[in-house]
């Protein structure tokens, strides 16, 4: 099976076999195969954030379980659930469609919604860790059902328990708690700016949203016309004296402390500083309204991809003494 138009980068890859998963049961189905054991296997939401460097061998299974509904309801909040296969964005305009705020800053994220917790999504001063419930997923070896919560998730900026054991589960529906008594988050400088020039102070949910799609209208490529997977790498941390040395040295280095006196630092600043914004390697780029984003400029391979990733870094640590982390996952 042709994997190409499964990954948002329209990198070439092949599949052994592709199965089209609808409903949660069919993967007990699966592991009762003969086989099953030594296959490898690979979830596949909406391909989002993988990077093919070459065919993979095993059983891909792409994820398209739907389903929305209002789970429960008290004073404080709802809780609503949405099946893994569902299109994020499409499920975060419908609670907000329904008057139930608290998933806008989230809009336009590419992907499923089975996909949002295993890299713990997040943009524009909220991450889903912050609305998340629970989740139902399958273990692939056994096709036994589990029920995960928060602290089971082990939810960490761009990262959880998932996504450090690819292909042990599978997410089959997640469930948000969204706050009945909300309140904006838009401190984020990006959100701010935009809300001021269209002169509103007090924000609904849907004006949030709507603030947060033309900002990345405007400076993320849309995957549908230029092949990418949004962040290449993880915003880096270091420590107070590393913070310190670069401060001095580069007075406009944006910084987010992060308690302890260690500092968050902006990949994209760091990438468009060392002179790689609208570069080219071969057939991929980075992007040039967002240095954080590679783009496939056309026909780009996974190998591609890797070595101007590796020239960046390498670039970074040479002139800021900075490790970058790629943050979508190499398959
Ligand atoms: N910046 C530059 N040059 C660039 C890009 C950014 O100088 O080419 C500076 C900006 O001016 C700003 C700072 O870096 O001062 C931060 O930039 P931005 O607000 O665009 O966000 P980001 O840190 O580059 C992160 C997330 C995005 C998310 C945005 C908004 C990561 C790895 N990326 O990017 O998430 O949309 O914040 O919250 O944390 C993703 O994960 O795929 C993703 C797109």
């Amino acid at each position: 099976a042709d994997l190409t138009p499964l990954n948002t980068f329209g990198l070439p890859a092949r599949a052994g076999r592709l199965v089209l998963l609808t409903a949660a049961e069919q993967v007990r189905a699966l592991a009762a195969e003969p086989g099953w054991a030594v296959t490898p296997r690979l979830v596949l939401g909406g391909g989002s954030n993988l990077i093919f460097t070459g065919d993979f061998a095993g059983t891909v299974l792409k994820v398209e379980i739907a389903g929305r509904s209002l789970v429960s309801e008290d004073g404080e909040s709802r809780v609503v659930q949405a099946g893994a296969g569902e299109n994020w964005h499409d499920f975060v305009r419908w609670t907000l469609a329904r008057g139930w705020p608290g998933l806008e800053n989230l809009s336009l994220i590419p992907g499923t919604v089975g996909a949002a917790p295993i890299q713990n999504i997040g943009a524009y001063g909220l991450e889903m860790a912050e609305r998340f419930a629970s989740l139902d997923a399958v273990e692939l070896a056994s096709g036994e059902a589990r029920l995960f919560f928060a602290q089971d998730c082990a939810f960490g900026y761009r990262d959880s328990v998932f996504k450090r054991n690819p292909g042990r589960w599978l997410v089959t529906a997640v469930r948000f708690r969204l706050p009945k008594n909300w309140v904006p988050v838009a401190r984020y400088a990006d959100v701010a700016h935009e809300l001021a020039a269209l002169g509103i102070a007090q924000p609904t949910a849907l004006q949030v949203s709507d603030a947060v799609i033309a900002i990345r209208r405007r400076k993320l490529p849309d995957p549908a016309a230029i092949g990418n997977a949004g962040s290449f790498f993880k915003n880096p941390v270091v420590d107070a004296a590393t913070h310190a040395r670069l401060a001095a040295a580069h007075p406009a280095l944006p910084a987010y402390p992060q308690g302890g006196g260690s500092v968050k630092l902006a990949a994209g600043w760091l990438i468009e500083h060392a002179g790689w914004k609208g570069r080219d390697l071969g057939p991929v780029g980075c992007f040039e309204h967002q240095a954080l984003v590679l783009v496939n400029r056309g026909g780009a391979t996974g190998e591609d991809v890797r070595r101007i990733a590796r020239a960046i870094q390498a670039d970074v640590l040479a002139r800021f003494g900075v490790v970058l982390e790629t943050e979508p996952v190499f398959v």
